[in-house]
């Protein structure tokens, strides 16, 4: 069985792996869709706080069970799933305070346990989430959605409010996904023009630098210290901020300005029991990825296309096919 490794940043390697088994807790599943994101990016870039190499990479994931052990989630062969790639303890403080995206002990796959850029490989059974409906495609978008969606649940949100999200990459388009359900009134900054022109599409209004309006609730989906920094400008008093975006470093920011403010200051990490909620709105047409999807690999071309496909104007989201089905 194939699988391709991050041997250290910046090399990727193919490799023969022994086919995963089955356990008491544990599926085997065929990969038929990787999504790849920022996460992997800084993966191969040395620059993710939370990597150690070799890593195979790989959290975003549509998938077909092989074999699966006997489950009360009615999870069987050849079900096609979305993987919740978040492997929490059950027993931390966070686990027990129904918190398990925060778990002390988490063990992202792709991240700080290998994940799906394989054939093959075995997942908990409670971490697959069924559709009938939705497209491989689809699936494998399911978990940057949800990064969305816990952000804007930590935001609280409301029609009443005004929100700026800064960065229109997927993770900014995931937040607005969520954030337009509440009725708030919604722009994105962004500096990238091709990224502005993608989410104006959308109807949305856009900016490409600050226009001195303050917002409710600024929400970061950059990864870049600058416009973390710059968030407590762009907020009104009594606003919250959302770090959905993270950096490898400290961020300061001026005390007085965030007294003054009384700032509520968020992070959101992963998500939080959002998978079965987001594969239905996606399942009745409430949310649509499709055009998302701007590039495609396959999955042997990734150690020779990825900084390429990386680099390209215009990506939004690259896919990789494993070749496995076309369905
Ligand atoms: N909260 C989580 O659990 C979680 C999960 C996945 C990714 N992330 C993080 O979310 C962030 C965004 O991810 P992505 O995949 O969308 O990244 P991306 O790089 O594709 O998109 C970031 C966008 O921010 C824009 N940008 C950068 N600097 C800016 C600035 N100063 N002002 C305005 N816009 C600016 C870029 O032009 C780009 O369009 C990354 O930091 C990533 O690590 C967080
Ligand atoms: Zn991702
Ligand atoms: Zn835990």
């Amino acid at each position: 069985m194939r699988q391709i490794v991050l041997e250290q940043p910046g090399t990727f390697a193919g490799r023969a792996a022994p086919e995963p088994e089955p356990t008491e807790e544990h599926a085997v599943v065929r990969v038929h869709r990787i999504g790849i994101c920022g996460t992997d990016l800084h993966a191969f870039a040395g620059r993710q706080p939370f990597f150690s190499y070799p890593r195979v990479l790989g959290h975003e994931l549509g998938v077909e069970v092989i074999e699966a052990p006997p489950n009360s989630r009615g999870i069987r062969a050849g079900d096609r799933c979305a993987v919740e790639p978040y492997v929490n303890c059950g027993t931390c403080h966070a686990c027990l305070r129904g918190k398990p995206n925060c778990c002390e002990r988490i063990q992202v796959m792709g991240v700080h346990r290998d994940g799906g850029m394989q054939d093959r490989f075995s997942v908990p059974v409670r971490l697959l989430h069924k559709s009938e409906k939705l497209t491989l495609d689809q699936l494998a978008l399911v978990e940057t959605l949800g990064i969305g969606a816990h952000a804007v649940e930590r935001s609280g949100l409301n029609d009443e409010d005004e929100a700026l999200i800064v960065g229109a990459g997927p993770i900014g388009l995931a937040v607005y996904m969520f954030a337009k359900t509440t009725g708030a009134r919604i722009r994105v900054l962004d500096i990238n023009e091709t990224r502005r022109s993608f989410i104006e599409a959308l109807g949305v209004e856009t900016q490409s630098e600050p226009d001195g309006r303050l917002a409710d609730v600024v929400f970061d989906a950059t990864g870049n210290r600058t416009s973390m920094e710059k968030c407590f400008e762009f907020h009104a008093h009594g606003g919250r901020i959302v770090f959905v975006g993270l950096v490898q470093g400290s961020l300061t920011f001026d005390d007085p300005n965030f007294h003054r403010r009384e700032t509520t200051l968020l992070a959101s990490r992963n998500s939080c029991g959002d998978f079965p909620r987001i594969i239905r709105m996606i399942e009745e047409g409430e949310i649509d990825t499709s055009p998302w999807i701007t590039h495609r690999m396959r999955l042997d071309e990734v150690p020779s296309r990825f900084e390429e496909v990386w680099s390209s104007p215009g990506l939004v989201k690259c896919v990789i096919e494993t070749g496995a089905s076309n369905g």
